[in-house]
C-alpha cells in the first residue's frame, strides 16, 4: 500500500488526476472505475485540464461508476448520472457509450445488477478504481456489516450516509434510502484502486480502516488485503496517522 500526504484539496486533486491519466496514457483501453461525492471533483477537473492541453485522449476509455441512487433518473440533478454528465464527461472525449452507471430506475434490481458485472467482465475488468470513503467507512455504498462478497447490489443507505449525503438535496426527506453499488467483491477485483480522502471528519475512519481490525463493520478495512491501493490525504484527513 502506498500513502501519499498532500498539503491541501488541491494538491491531492493533481496527484490523483496524474496518476489517472498515466494510466490513460499507458493503455488507452483502460477501464477506469469512478466515484462521486465532494471528494473527486477536483481531480475531475485537472483531468479535464489535462484532456484540453491535450495530454489525454478518453475516445477508448470505459468507465464504471460505482454507484446510483434507487429511484432517481438521469436527468434529475441529484442523481449520479447527472454529476458525472455535467462534471466530467460533457468536458472530454469519452463516447457515452463507453459510459457505465448503475441505472436507478430498473425496473429489475436483479437483471440490472448482473448486467452491471458482465459489463465489468466482458472488457476484462477495472484496470484503476477510484474510491472516496463515507465517514462510517463505506467505500461505494457498501455500508457497514456488508457481506464483503457481495458483488453490485441493492443496499439500504445507513442513517450517517442519508445526513452527510443530504447536503446536496434540498431537505433530508429527499434523499433516496437505497442505492445500487458495485459490492466489495467487484471493487477488490479491480487491478489497482486510488482511495481519495480529505478534511478532519475523515481522520478517524482513515486511521480505522488503515489500523483496526479488517471487518465488515468498516467496509473500507478490506483494502488491507488488496496488493495495490494507493492512497492521497490531505493533512488533515492524516491527522491521526503517525
Ligand atoms: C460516491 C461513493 C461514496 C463517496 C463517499 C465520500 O460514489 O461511492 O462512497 O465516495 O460517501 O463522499 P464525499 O467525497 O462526498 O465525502
Amino acid at each position: 500500500m502506498r500513502i501519499i500526504i498532500v498539503n491541501d484539496y488541491a494538491e491531492m486533486s493533481q496527484r490523483a488526476a496524474r496518476i489517472v491519466a498515466s494510466h490513460v496514457i499507458l493503455k488507452p483501453n483502460s477501464s477506469i472505475g469512478l466515484a462521486t461525492g465532494s471528494t473527486p471533483l477536483g481531480m475531475y477537473n485537472a483531468l479535464i485540464d489535462l484532456y484540453n492541453q491535450e495530454y489525454i485522449d478518453f475516445s477508448k476509455v470505459t468507465t464504471f461508476n460505482l454507484d446510483e441512487y434507487y429511484g432517481l433518473g438521469s436527468a434529475n440533478p441529484q442523481s449520479y448520472h447527472y454529476y458525472m454528465y455535467n462534471n466530467f464527461f460533457k468536458h472530454i472525449n469519452i463516447g457515452m457509450a463507453n459510459v457505465n452507471i448503475p441505472y436507478g430506475m430498473c425496473k429489475s434490481i436483479e437483471d440490472e445488477c448482473n448486467r452491471y458485472e458482465e459489463k465489468i467482465e466482458e472488457v476484462g475488468g477495472i484496470d484503476l478504481q477510484v474510491l472516496g470513503i463515507g465517514r462510517n467507512g463505506h467505500i461505494g455504498f457498501n455500508e457497514p456489516d456488508i457481506k464483503f462478497e457481495a458483488k453490485t447490489h441493492m443496499v439500504n443507505l445507513d442513517e450517517d450516509t442519508i445526513n452527510a449525503n443530504s447536503r446536496f438535496f434540498k431537505s433530508i426527506e429527499e434523499v433516496p434510502r437505497k442505492a445500487i453499488s458495485m459490492g466489495i467483491k467487484t471493487i477488490m477485483r479491480a487491478r489497482k484502486i486510488l482511495l481519495l480522502a480529505v478534511g478532519k471528519d475523515k481522520a478517524k475512519v482513515i486511521y480505522q480502516m488503515l489500523y483496526g481490525k479488517i471487518t465488515p463493520e468498516l467496509p473500507a478495512s478490506i483494502l488491507q488485503l488488496h496488493p495495490d491501493v494507493t492512497m492521497i490525504f490531505d493533512k488533515e484527513a492524516a491527522s491521526l496517522l503517525e
